[in-house]
């Protein structure tokens, strides 16, 4: 991982190779967000020709970025890196422009021991924001998953050395933070990647245990296939029916050293991941395209568990528990079969109609139990649904809820961490899709139609009234090629929401009004 680190006055490390400015674009051509001055022993432009930026196509778009080699060795390169437009470079979306301009700066350099990048304040933002969102764009435009090259691939960048001209110290606590978030994103990432052949259900709860092992405030707790049949989780049970590899369940809980409290209660959360380690759909069996990818159907897992990762590290000040169900979803001469029924811990049957949808039947026992203990809310993320594609594409999360503030507020966690998601309406009206000839309800909606809610509609019976949001991450959990901060592969998407969310003191206000009676 690239080291993130502030820059005070104008002396950088020794090795440093580049040194990036950041450039606006404008009507009258791109122009250096700072003046002339000396950096690192770089020579800083106090403006650009408007023709010869022309020539080189460098219109100071965000992220784009020019590099000006210096022969020799003796001083660093210097790189120009757009952020685009004065007018947009301010709050939100001010943010979102520093990550990929610091991505694209990391991008550009490539390979070195430093790299020194000039940090513009961003309208309406504290200095440590604007640090943590570059650190967080640098170290993840960095990320690679190369834990199965036969041969090491060169090391890229070491370190990322953020500066502005003011006082660096402002700059120190956010770009810390920002790393450490990135830090957890990549170890979501890694387990997203990793082939469900070695990242098995039981691997996955002691990559988690060994994680969190001596970290203050957290305990693990993991059920063996024993247990989970004890607990009467039967949809998990009936989705793990068909592998020879048992399933798992993995409950963290963090307990806040300095809580906030409100009428003498902390606030609590409980967070619920989706952790299919491969999905081939089971006896609904998947083509071999569609299945290509389904190691990453345990993306909601990977993002909850990087959550509870970073929360504990920044001192998060609200109560967390998160509940993950793990299994294979792979057909056998014991596997669900399409008209099988099963039991939930609820007591509530599914009619199992396809054996491909079954992310909904082992997320109704973890919200079941996620519930269970009057948790002011509960938030899951799941891979769970080919229609959230078509609906919102691969950039965006589909959100649904049964509390409009509360999906209010993850939105807008999302919105702050670069992680945007759109709403979807939970329709009363749509309770028919999921009515059952035979059982509570069945496991699909109607074909071709709302398949985004029809799931949603189902996860909803198993929160017990508890204020709910769900975020459909089917899209967004990996990514078909590497652009801006994310790399080809899983990205860890929901990690930075949950951090952002978490974190809030207005949400940990809002879900104070939500404690159960
Ligand atoms: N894991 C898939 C959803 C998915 C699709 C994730 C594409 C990532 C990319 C899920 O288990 C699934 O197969 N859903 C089915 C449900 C259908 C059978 C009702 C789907 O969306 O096709
Ligand atoms: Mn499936
Ligand atoms: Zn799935």
């Amino acid at each position: 991982m690239i080291r993130v680190t502030a820059l005070s006055g104008t002396t950088a490390p020794a090795g440093t190779v580049a040194v990036g400015v950041p450039v606006h674009s404008g009507a009258d051509g791109p122009a250096p967000a700072f003046g002339a001055g000396r950096l690192a022993g770089a020579d800083l432009p106090a403006a650009l020709d408007p023709a010869w930026c022309e020539r080189q196509g460098f219109a100071a778009k965000v992220g784009q970025t020019v590099v000006l080699r210096t022969l020799g060795g003796a001083r660093p390169d210097l790189v120009l890196v757009g952020i685009g437009d004065r007018g947009h470079y301010r709050a939100q979306r001010g943010l979102e422009s520093v990550r990929r301009a610091a991505a694209a700066f990391v991008r550009a350099v490539g390979r070195g021991e430093a790299a020194v990048l000039q940090l513009a304040p961003v309208a309406d933002v504290p200095a440590p924001e604007t640090a943590a969102a570059a650190a967080e764009g640098g170290v993840l435009a960095g990320y690679r998953f190369d834990a199965y090259r036969s041969t090491d691939p060169p090391a890229g960048l070491g370190e990322l050395v953020l500066a502005t001209p003011g006082d660096g110290s402002a700059l120190s606590e956010g770009a810390g933070r920002g790393a450490r978030v990135a830090e957890s994103v990549v170890w979501a990432r890694d387990l997203v990647n990793e082939p469900a052949a070695s990242l098995t259900p039981e691997r996955f709860s002691e990559r988690v245990t060994e994680r969190f092992a001596g970290v203050d405030g957290v305990t693990v707790e993991v059920w063996d296939e024993e247990r989970i049949a004890a607990e009467r989780l039967g949809g998990l049970l009936g989705v793990a029916a068909g592998s020879v590899r048992p399933p798992r369940l993995v409950r963290i809980d963090y307990r806040p050293a300095d809580p906030w409290t409100f009428d003498g209660r902390v606030p609590h959360l409980a967070l619920v991941g989706k952790g299919i380690t491969f999905d081939s759909g089971g006896l609904s069996l998947k083509s071999a395209g569609g299945m290509e990818a389904m190691k990453t159907d345990m993306g909601g897992a990977a993002a909850v568990v990087g959550a509870l990762d970073a929360a504990g590290a920044l001192g998060c000040r609200m109560a967390l528990t998160a509940w993950t169900p793990l299994t294979e979803n792979l057909p056998s001469g014991t596997a669900t079969k399409p008209g099988d029924v099963l039991t939930t811990r609820s007591g509530k049957t599914i009619e199992v109609l396809n054996t491909d949808a079954e992310g909904r039947l082992v997320l109704a026992d973890g919200l079941t139990l996620a519930a269970e203990e009057g948790p002011d809310a509960i938030v899951d993320l799941a891979t769970l649904t080919g229609a959230v594609v078509v609906a919102l594409g691969r950039e965006i999360a589909g959100l649904l809820a049964n509390d409009d503030e509360l999906r209010d507020a993850v939105q807008d966690a999302g919105a702050r961490a670069g992680e945007p998601s759109w709403p979807l309406p939970l329709p009363e009206e749509y309770a028919s899709h999921i009515e059952s000839e035979v059982a509570d309800m069945r496991n699909m909606g109607r074909a071709g139609q709302a398949g985004t809610i029809a799931a949603a509609l189902l996860l909803q019976e198993f929160v017990a009234g508890r204020p709910w949001v769900h975020l459909d991450i089917a899209g967004t959990a990996r990514a078909d090629d590497s652009r801006h901060y994310t790399t080809k592969g899983g990205t860890g998407f929901g990690v930075r929401t949950l951090v952002a969310l978490v974190t809030s003191e207005a949400v940990a206000r809002l879900l104070a009004a939500r404690a159960p009676a």
